[in-house]
C-alpha cells in the first residue's frame, strides 16, 4: 500500500492520506476579508479531489496584517460565520482544514495600512514596501493578544488545526533573523531573543485552542550573516517544546531574490525537511516543486517527512490525489461517483 495515501495523524487529528494542499493566497477576497464564493469553490474543489488536509491562504489576524487589500481575515468575530462555511463545504467532502494565521508586517503592500515590524528596515526601496514602524513593546503584547484571538475565531469557525506563519519573511520571520531585526530589548539580539515571540505566540496558541499547532518557517534565508538551517534545526526543537505539533518546511523569503538564492529545482527544499525531522526529532511537511505522486511517496518512504504539500501541482490538477490512487492501483480510494472518470 502506498504511504502517500495512508492515513496519518497531526497532533492526534487523522488525515485520510498524506497528501497537503500548503497555504496559497488568492487575492480574491474584498476589503472585508471574507470567505467569499470563490473561496468555497476553490478550497471545496480540492477536498473533493482527494486532498487530506487544506491549509487556507495566509489569513490576516489583524487588518494591518494583510499582504493585499485582497486577504482573508480573521481579524474580528464577523469573519467566524463566513469561514464556518468555507470548514464545512470542506468536511462535507472528506477532507481536513487549516487556517494559516498571519500577520505580514513589513511585506504589507496596502496602501491603507502602516506597515509595522520588528525594527525599521523596508524589505526592499522599491514599491510598494515601505519603511515600517518599528513595534513598541506593548504592541508586541497586542499582537500576541491578536495571534490569539484569531486561533479561537478559528476554532469556532470549524478549523481542525491552525498554522502559524512565521516564513517567507512576514512579521513572525522578520523577528527571527538578524538581517531583518535589530532590536536591543527581550525580541532581539540574541537567537533565543530574536525566537522570543514566534514561541510565545506558538504557546499562547496552543494553550488557548489545545488543536494541533503546524508552524511554517522558512529554514534558510541564503544571506552571509543570515537565518539559516542550523537556525532552525535549534529553532523547531524549541517550537516542538511551546507545543508545535509538526513544521511545515519552506525557505526564503525574507530578503528581496537575489545572487544567493539557490535555483528553483525539483525537491529544492526536501533536504530542510529531512534535516529538521531527523536532528530536530518533530515531524515535517516537505514543500517546493514537488510535482509528482511517485516524488511525495519517495520522500515518505526516505524519512524526508511525515506529510506531502503539492502547491501549483493542485492548481494544475485538483484531483491530484484520486490520480494518484490510479497510480498506486487503490481504486478503493476513489469514490465511486468518480471511478469512471479515473
Ligand atoms: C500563488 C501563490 C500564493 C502563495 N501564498 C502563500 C501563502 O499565503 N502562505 C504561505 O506560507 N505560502 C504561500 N505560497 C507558497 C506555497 O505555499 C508553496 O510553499 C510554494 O508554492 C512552493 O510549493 P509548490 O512548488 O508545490 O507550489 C504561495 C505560493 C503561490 C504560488
Amino acid at each position: 500500500m502506498s504511504l502517500l495515501l495512508q492515513a496519518g495523524t497531526i497532533g492526534g487529528v487523522t488525515l485520510k492520506n498524506r497528501i497537503v494542499m500548503p497555504p496559497m493566497c488568492m487575492y480574491h477576497a474584498e476589503h472585508d476579508g471574507h470567505p467569499n464564493p470563490f473561496h468555497l469553490l476553490h478550497y471545496g474543489s480540492k477536498a473533493l479531489g482527494g486532498v487530506g488536509l487544506i491549509i487556507v491562504e495566509a489569513t490576516a489576524i489583524e487588518s494591518r496584517g494583510r499582504i493585499s487589500e485582497n486577504d482573508l481575515g480573521i481579524w474580528e468575530d464577523a469573519h467566524i460565520p463566513t469561514h464556518r462555511t468555507l470548514t464545512s463545504i470542506c468536511h462535507d467532502n472528506g477532507a481536513k482544514i487549516a487556517l494559516q494565521l498571519a500577520h505580514a508586517g513589513r511585506k504589507c503592500e496596502c496602501s491603507s495600512e502602516i506597515p509595522v515590524a520588528p525594527s525599521a528596515i523596508a524589505f526592499s526601496p522599491e514599491a510598494p514596501y515601505r519603511i515600517p514602524t518599528a513595534l513598541a513593546l506593548e504592541e508586541i503584547e497586542e499582537i500576541k493578544g491578536s495571534f490569539v484571538r484569531a486561533a479561537l475565531r478559528a476554532k469556532d469557525a470549524g478549523y481542525d488545526m491552525v498554522e502559524i506563519h512565521g516564513a517567507h519573511g512576514y512579521l513572525l520571520c522578520e523577528f527571527l533573523s538578524p538581517l531583518s531585526n535589530r532590536r536591543n530589548d527581550r525580541y532581539g539580539g540574541t537567537f533565543e531573543n530574536r525566537c522570543r515571540l514566534l514561541l510565545e505566540v506558538t504557546e499562547a496558541v496552543k494553550v488557548a485552542i489545545n488543536l494541533p499547532v503546524i508552524v511554517r518557517i522558512s529554514a534558510e534565508e541564503w544571506m552571509e550573516e543570515g537565518w539559516n538551517i542550523e537556525d532552525s534545526i535549534a529553532l523547531s526543537k524549541a517550537l516542538k517544546t511551546a507545543g508545535a505539533d509538526i513544521i511545515h518546511v519552506s525557505a526564503g523569503g525574507n530578503q528581496p531574490l537575489t545572487q544567493t538564492q539557490p535555483p528553483f529545482v525539483p525537491l529544492y527544499q526536501a533536504d530542510y525537511a529531512k534535516r529538521i525531522r531527523n536532528e530536530g526529532s518533530i515531524p515535517t511537511i516537505a514543500v517546493g516543486l514537488i510535482t509528482t505522486p511517485a516524488e511525495g511517496e519517495a520522500l515518505l518512504m526516505g524519512g524526508v517527512c511525515d506529510f506531502v504539500a503539492y502547491g501549483r501541482s493542485l492548481l494544475r490538477n485538483p484531483n491530484l490525489a484520486l490520480a494518484a490512487a490510479k497510480e498506486f492501483h487503490e481504486s478503493d480510494k476513489i469514490p465511486a461517483s468518480f471511478r469512471r472518470g479515473f
